[in-house]
């Protein structure tokens, strides 16, 4: 069983599901796929647009709703994707940004285009205020290509490393083939999960993509893998 630590499953809010009715699909779809805990992690760009956290709050409310009355085995929690901006210290001293689940971990994204030393400016600043940075979809970042920067990142910043489940399932290049190679084989990923949107091809693939793991990795690493985030999920008190 899994826990999906990186969802745009509530509708109306993102890019994700678009209405009530495609949530409530993609709600059994997790169920379906193995998950029995979704963080909701709708895209916050701090700074950039004022997140409906009104609507947001019913929206899930409504979802949650809708499990108790399926009796769905799924529990879902709070959480954010965060686009770094300048404006992210701040509000996270404010306390106006969500971590995942109440816990000190914060999922937080960077745009493709930024240099290294942006990302390393952005996880200083997040650290220092005493989170711990989970970055969204690792993959995806050109200025971190090498399993030195990433373990660099891990050991300055106590960073934790997020890779989307659709990254392991369809064919990669080359490059990001060896890179996953590298960070898979040394533990240097901490949760695979579906950032699913709804969108076609982006749907929930937790149980393909941990199978593809498997096959590629061996089970002991994704034995690993899988006891590192339910001690992860265990120890944060994902409870609430
Ligand atoms: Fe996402």
């Amino acid at each position: 069983m899994h826990t999906d630590v990186h969802s745009h499953v509530i509708w109306g809010v993102d890019d994700g599901a678009k209405d009530r009715a495609e949530t409530f699909r993609m709600l059994r779809e997790a169920v379906e796929d193995g998950i029995r805990t979704i963080i909701c992690t709708p895209h916050m760009m701090p700074g950039i647009y004022a997140f409906p956290e009104e609507t947001f709050q019913e929206h899930l409310r409504e979802a949650a709703e809708f499990i108790r009355k399926e009796q769905l085995p799924l529990r879902l929690l709070r959480g954010a994707e965060i686009l770094y901006t300048d404006h992210v210290p701040r509000m996270l001293m404010e306390g106006r940004i969500p971590t995942m689940a109440g816990s000190n971990l914060l999922l937080v994204e960077f745009s493709p285009a930024d240099t290294l030393s942006a990302i390393t400016n952005a996880l200083q600043r997040i650290s220092g205020l005493g989170y711990v940075p989970v970055i969204a979809h690792m993959e995806r970042y050109p200025a971190i290509r090498r399993k030195e920067q990433v373990t660099e990142i891990r050991n300055r910043f106590r960073a934790l490393v997020q890779i989307n489940a659709g990254s392991l399932i369809h064919k990669q290049p080359l490059l990001r083939r060896r890179y996953f190679d590298d960070l898979f084989r040394e533990n240097l990923v901490d949760f695979v999960a579906t950032d699913t949107h709804a969108l076609p091809g982006r749907g929930s693939c937790m149980t393909e993509g941990m199978d593809a793991l498997g096959r590629r990795y061996g089970e002991a690493v994704l034995r690993k893998l899988e006891s590192k985030q339910d001690t992860f999920t265990a120890e944060r008190e994902f409870s609430r």
